[in-house]
């Protein structure tokens, strides 16, 4: 057990099971999330990974989104598999290894836009909440507080302002040595943004009881450091 967790159990007398930390893409929610299971020797459900591997199963189909039954037979069928590692989950859907190949921008659009329908919710929920139903986990996503895990004793919401997610990321695929534009980039950012918190199922939103972390000013250690302070508190 790690001596964060043992604070944690110390000051409450229970492991808390589960952790969840919703908000915006680039928001540092994914580093938080890694750094914080690490600390806890929590598992790190990374949910925005899911969404992006029936995102690219439904393209590697040409599954007609707004054909209902095209949608149905495709997530009848869809094997998926995650595996938490030190960096990114292993991500393999139907047998095939998509750990790299889900994390372009292009995949995130399509992830949004296959996590507006109904369908997939309902199935990512459900696989979502029996992992979580082993425990100990940190759970990222959208709605992780406000709906997968709305019995959860533990909400952050990690915000930020679009314009300072938009420049970490430049910065970030610039170091990797990618081409970047700050400019389409926060373009992005603000269309997934709008997409994410209009969609009527589970839209992006902070749980009434979560504690809203505005992570502009601040290094993800130091969120990491404030959370589990909070947790600590309670
Ligand atoms: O966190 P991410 O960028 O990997 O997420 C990709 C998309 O998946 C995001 O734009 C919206 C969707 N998503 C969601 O609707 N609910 C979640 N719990 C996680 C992600």
């Amino acid at each position: 057990m790690s001596n964060a967790e043992c604070a944690l159990l110390t000051t409450q007398g229970f492991i808390m099971t589960i952790i969840t930390i919703d908000g915006p893409s680039g928001g540092g929610k994914s580093t938080v999330s890694r750094i914080l299971a690490q600390q806890l020797g929590y598992t790190y459900l990374d949910t925005g990974a899911m969404y992006r591997a029936v995102g690219w199963q439904a393209q590697a189909d040409n599954v007609d989104l707004t054909n209902e039954e095209e949608v149905k037979t495709m997530l009848a069928t869809i094997q998926l598999e995650m595996t938490p590692g030190d960096d990114d989950a292993k991500v393999i859907v139907n047998g095939q290894d998509v750990s790299s190949a889900i994390r372009s921008a292009e995949m995130g659009m399509v992830a949004s836009r296959v996590s507006a329908l109904p369908q997939v919710r309902q199935k990512l929920t459900e696989l979502q909440r029996q992992i979580g139903a082993k425990g100990r986990i940190v759970a990222e996503g959208r709605d992780m507080g406000t709906v997968v895990f709305s019995n959860a004793p533990h909400k952050f919401f990690l915000d930020a302002s679009a314009h300072e997610r938009a420049k970490r990321r430049t910065l970030q695929l610039q170091e990797k040595g990618e081409k970047a534009d700050e400019r389409e980039i926060l373009a992005q950012i603000e269309q997934r943004d709008h997409a994410d918190a209009s969609r009527d199922i589970a839209p992006l939103k902070a749980a009434s009881d979560a504690i809203t972390i505005d992570s502009s000013q601040i290094s993800a250690e130091n969120v990491v450091k404030f959370i589990v302070d909070q947790l600590a508190k309670k």
